[in-house]
């Protein structure tokens, strides 16, 4: 079902950038870097139809909250319709503009972001924006975490993220189709 609606949306939307959702395995993994014991801000950008923000709802506190931004409007009506849950906010938007976001919900910082959104596919001038800002969204020491498919090279992210960040590191997840790399970098 999902990869139905994906499939729909990427034809009409090159910054799906994809035709099915990260795999079980794939969340999993990204979302290792969380501290789910301590209440946490999380910020998500691009959840898509939702899997990785599910996965965080049955894993995160009732002290924390969830702040789910998506540029395709057909993905958050989707989000819209399905999650209903007091520390979920869904907005539709573009990441670059983190900050207005994380002000209407009258939070100041975050602990982690998470992002699946296609660098590949943005310009300079947009790379910096999102990562400049989400710099700023950050607490010291909150984390930045993304996932891009495998097939690209350091250019694309990894050299970005150090103009930013002091601490990134990135793995390889196999278990995913495509199979997808993943950045963490630390404020
Ligand atoms: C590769 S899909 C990942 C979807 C989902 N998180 C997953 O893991 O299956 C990329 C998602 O990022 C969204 N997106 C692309 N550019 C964005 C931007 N600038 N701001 C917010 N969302 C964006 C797309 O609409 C899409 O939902």
């Amino acid at each position: 079902m999902d990869t139905i609606t994906y499939l729909k949306n990427f034809v009409r939307d090159r910054n799906v950038a994809s035709i099915t959702p990260t795999s079980a395995i794939g969340v999993k993994k990204v979302c290792s870097k969380i501290d789910f014991h301590k209440p946490s801000v999380i910020v998500e950008y691009g959840p898509g139809t939702g899997v990785f923000s599910n996965y965080l709802l049955k894993n995160m506190g009732t002290g924390s909250r969830l702040i789910l931004i998506e540029r395709n409007k057909n993905f958050d009506l989707i989000l819209k319709r399905k999650i209903h849950d007091p520390r979920v906010v869904i907005v539709n938007d573009s990441a670059e503009n983190v900050l207005d976001t994380l002000r209407a919900c009258q939070e100041y910082e975050a602990d982690y972001v998470l992002s699946g959104i296609p660098f590949l596919l943005l310009s300079d001038e947009m790379k910096h924006r999102i990562l400049y800002n989400t710099h700023r969204a950050l607490k010291k020491g909150g984390k930045f975490l993304a996932y891009q498919t495998c097939f690209q090279t350091d250019n694309a992210l990894k050299n970005r993220l150090w103009q930013y960040f002091p601490k990134v590191q990135s793995k390889y997840e196999l278990l995913n189709i495509p199979p997808l790399r993943i950045y963490e970098a630390v404020k």
